[in-house]
């Protein structure tokens, strides 16, 4: 998703603002740019390009610019190619912007100003330039106001008048903007990982209201030009946890933190040995007193829905529907008061998420997000929110986020047993006993790393990967095919076993990998009997299976991985990060970029 960055203060404006870039460049891109206000009052200096950062970086030594103050930005295309024209940042007139989001009514726009013949690339983008300088005579506010007014869609703008140097001004609808004053001026951005190393202070700018940066500083305005009070929050992230570490990719560093940080999303949440959410202001009442639960939730934030979904039917005994969070809205979703709503988002700006949120939130449903980044829109519209303590993940392909969602969803699910009397302290004790070992284990299975790493080379290159389990063993590996795909670019496909044999077994053939996890006691058997009947097909299996549970003697698999025995519903966090690695190093041996995969975001704020 596209990423934008504004800067002014004492520095060269130009390399805080490509560094910057740099931080954001995770969130997925094609072409970039910068722009620069002239002291002089002339226009601002732009150089785009497509291509990388890097790119740009080169762009900007020839071109030998230099300033206080200045805007950048990541393009990942939604209108028009990838090209230097449609690179952000837009001029117009007097105007020079930079945006993430979709104008919606961009066409109606062209025709209404007159711009057909006025545009030289093929963006949205640049018709907010235009509209912008349309209604530009002298008074940022009263411009930026009028064309807010008139634009559908959703956006974040970053935006210099040539006539006012040294000043940036900024609004938002949907799309993400958080800001700070710094030591010798402000900065903004689309998400905090880009400002954390300039401040530990920063808001989220709220929709539909104005920033002006200035080297004093930041001041906000809401559309009726009335001055708003900003709501400071703090970054808790451990910076260091923003670089790679001495890993060669942020993926791999990532899967090794798991450990750690879900430690550290359960500690602060178990008082006396038990779930606690008094911090979170959940009353044991939102848990007690819903009839259903819809999570709602993209990629792999809904595949942790998913295993949400098997404990509390499991335990808890209500329905669960995982929705995702694109479909939601189109489905005639039945969701009212009696229907507990979780949203869980990683970044906190998934517009699908957010949107999904909103409607559900409009029929009357209580919700609670389970959310990383602090302060994150997602956070904000719903009732209550759980923050994983994750810390930045950079790699576009989650891991640390996923398995600290599922952490939380654990104690959800045990705060939500107590809330309605189902539990004994004996069964709790037993059940939050096991809780706390998965760190321990997780760090068990990464000691292995080197013995699935031979695993992962049995399938370097596979054209396709199956991957077969039933109930929780199939929730794990939709989430293990789609770590695969996305950052290997082998087809990966999870199936339920036992559908398999109506129509997909005719896809297997000899040698094709199949990856199948036995968890589950009560599914073993069942799941044993798939596993003959593709590898009486020719199938090469990959068994990831809970300990000692088939001697060798009975040996129906080409490779094998013991895991670590926990109790059946906790042999996701073990079995999770097998299949993270797995994915990791097929991608790394095959020397592709692991972090930002082709066409992928970190970050979707497009529907
Ligand atoms: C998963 O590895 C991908 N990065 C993607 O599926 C991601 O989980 C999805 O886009 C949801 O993002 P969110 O958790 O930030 O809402």
């Amino acid at each position: 998703m596209c990423g934008i960055i504004g800067y002014v203060g004492k520095k060269e404006a130009s390399k805080i603002l490509l560094d910057a870039l740099e931080l954001l460049e995770y969130r997925g891109y094609d072409s970039a740019g910068i722009a620069l206000s002239a002291e002089d009052k002339s226009s601002c200096k732009l150089i785009k390009c497509a291509g990388r950062v890097s790119d740009l970086r080169k762009r900007c030594k020839e071109a030998d610019v230099t300033g206080d103050c200045g805007i950048g930005h990541t393009r990942w295309a939604t209108h028009g190619g990838v090209c230097d024209e449609n690179a952000h940042p837009h001029r117009f007139g007097k105007v020079t912007i930079i945006h993430n989001g979709i104008i919606e009514n961009y066409g109606e726009l062209i025709e209404k100003y007159g711009l057909e013949q006025k545009l030289y690339s093929q963006t949205d983008s640049e018709v907010v330039a235009a509209v912008l300088s349309h209604f530009y005579e002298g008074d940022p506010y009263a411009a930026i106001r009028k064309t807010v007014l008139k634009l559908k869609g959703t956006f974040a703008l970053a935006i210099l008048f040539d006539d006012i140097p040294g000043k940036i001004f900024a609004v938002r609808n949907v799309s993400p903007i958080v800001a700070a004053s710094t030591r010798d001026g402000a900065i903004l951005s689309s998400d905090v990982a880009a400002i954390v190393p300039f401040t530990s202070q920063y808001f989220v700018v709220p929709e539909f209201h104005v920033i002006c940066l200035s080297k004093e500083g930041i001041e906000m305005f809401d559309l009726s030009g009335d001055k708003a009070n900003i709501d400071w929050l703090t970054v808790d992230w451990d910076v260091s946890r923003s670089d790679k570490g001495g890993y060669p990719f942020y993926m791999e560093k990532e899967i090794m933190e798991q450990p750690q940080v879900v430690g550290d999303t359960i500690l602060p949440r178990i008082k006396d040995g038990k779930p606690d959410f008094t911090a979170e202001g959940i009353k044991d009442s939102t848990l007690s007193d819903c009839k259903r639960i819809c999570v709602i939730a993209c990629g792999t934030a809904m595949h942790a829905g998913l295993v949400g979904k098997s404990l509390i039917q499991a335990m808890i005994g209500i329905h669960v529907d995982v929705v995702m969070a694109s479909e939601f809205m189109y489905n005639d979703p039945v969701v009212d008061k009696d229907t507990l709503v979780i949203a869980i988002s990683q970044s906190g700006e998934t517009i699908d998420t957010l949107e999904a949120l909103k409607f559900a939130r409009k029929c009357g449903s209580p919700s609670i997000s389970i959310v990383n980044v602090k302060g994150a829109s997602i956070a904000r519209e719903s009732e209550h929110v759980i923050y994983t303590c994750a810390g930045p993940e950079i790699a576009v392909a989650s891991t640390k986020a996923y398995t600290t969602q599922l952490a939380v969803l654990y104690l959800l699910t045990a705060r939500m047993a107590m809330a309605r009397g189902l539990w004994n302290d004996e069964k709790l004790n037993a059940y939050m006993k096991e809780l706390m070992r998965v760190p321990d284990v997780m760090r068990e299975v990464i000691a292995r790393k080197d013995e699935i790493h031979h695993i992962a080379d049995t399938m370097l290159n596979a054209k396709d990967v199956f991957m077969i389990g039933r109930g929780l063993d199939y929730s794990i590996l939709l989430e293990g095919s789609l770590k695969l795909k996305e950052v290997s670019y082998i087809h990966s496909e999870a199936y339920a076993s036992g559908e398999l044999k109506h129509g997909t077994i005719a896809l297997i053939t000899e040698e094709t990998p199949v990856i199948a996890v036995v968890t589950q006691d009560k599914l073993k058997s069942k799941e044993l009997s798939n596993i003959n009947e593709v590898q009486s097909r020719g199938a090469k299996v990959i068994l990831l299976i809970k300990g000692e549970e088939i001697p060798e003697q009975e040996k129906i698999w080409n490779s094998i991985f013991r895991l670590p025995v926990m109790a059946d519903e906790f042999m996701v966090m073990p079995a999770s990060v097998v299949l993270q690695l797995i994915a990791y190093y097929v991608s790394a041996d095959k020397g592709l970029d692991v972090d930002k995969p082709r066409n992928l975001a970190k970050v979707v704020t497009v529907e």
